[in-house]
């Protein structure tokens, strides 16, 4: 595995991998792998000539310090996992690589940029526009991928896809689990002894939410969600909600989508987990 810290040796490599004719799958990360990001990297290379995972903890995507500043970094250990893979260029820049200049795009997603974590993290899609529509630039990857726990980041990225009318295929891949039903996230490690211990009832309570859905109008389930997840000790909610699956607005009947998920936001302790479910 090659890998660069700099733009340009990254551009000069993929050239050539371009010249040949090859495809270039590309996973962006923020590092501190887990078995989610290592099935995107394995669907990446089934699917291409080669792959590219990108490294970097992008500050501006953060509006919590204490959550960047804590965000884990083992750039070793992630090296070493990629190299197990066989990734073949990794791209681990430092931040004045990416912004010498202090960056002042603002983008306007629409109704996605009303909702859920746009509504609960001002700013934080702008900060994911503005790194990944780089990043895209960087590496003109044929086609990238994205896991579907961060459902909102997708459609946000589909639709900045869409704007700048780029050329690269986004393929969104399902949420990996942990054998107790929680979702795979960087942030996991983070959690306490006894958080670990109760973050799987995130999950088990999205499932029984999906078997009400006969019984239930959407505002009722929702209601039933946040009160089973509400009466979980340590568990502190930012929102939950049950959204069409394209704008990701809320609504009041199920004939009135054509796909549903419900989604949820929370802080354990001091660690904010997301997750969702299809609804149908
Ligand atoms: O999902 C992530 O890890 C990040 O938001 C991304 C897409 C790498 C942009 O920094």
């Amino acid at each position: 595995m090659q890998t660069f810290k700099t733009i340009k040796g990254l551009r000069e490599a993929l050239s050539a991998e371009r010249a040949a004719g090859n495809t270039i799958g590309f996973v962006p990360t923020m590092g501190a792998l887990h078995e989610g990001h290592l099935e995107l990297m394995r669907r990446a290379l089934r699917e291409n000539d080669c792959l590219v995972v990108s490294i970097f903890v992008n500050p501006i995507q953060f509006n919590n310090k204490e959550d960047l500043e804590k965000y884990p970094r083992v750039l070793e250990e992630d090296s070493k996992i990629l190299e197990d893979i066989g990734c073949q260029y990794l791209f681990a820049p430092d931040v004045d690589e990416m912004y010498p200049e202090p960056y002042k795009s603002e983008y306007d997603f629409g109704l996605l940029s009303e909702v859920m974590e746009a509504a609960f993290r001002p700013g934080h899609f702008n900060g994911v526009a503005i790194v990944v529509r780089k990043l895209f630039e960087i590496v003109e990857p044929t086609t990238a991928y994205f896991g579907e726990k961060d459902f909102q980041q997708l459609a946000v990225i589909q639709q900045l896809v869409k704007m700048f009318e780029m050329s690269v295929k986004i393929i969104p891949c399902s949420i990996v689990r942990e054998n107790d039903g929680l979702a795979m996230s960087s942030r996991n490690v983070r959690l306490t002894a006894h958080e670990r211990q109760l973050a799987p009832k995130i999950f088990q309570t999205l499932q029984k939410a999906k078997k009400l859905r006969n019984v239930l109008s959407p505002e009722e389930l929702r209601r039933w969600t946040r009160e089973e997840l509400d009466a979980v000790e340590d568990f502190n909610i930012d929102y939950v909600e049950i959204a069409e699956d394209q704008q990701l607005q809320p609504f009041q009947h199920w004939n009135d989508a054509s796909g549903a998920i419900l989604f949820v936001a929370l802080f354990l302790g001091k660690v904010r987990l997301i997750d969702n479910v299809r609804i149908f």
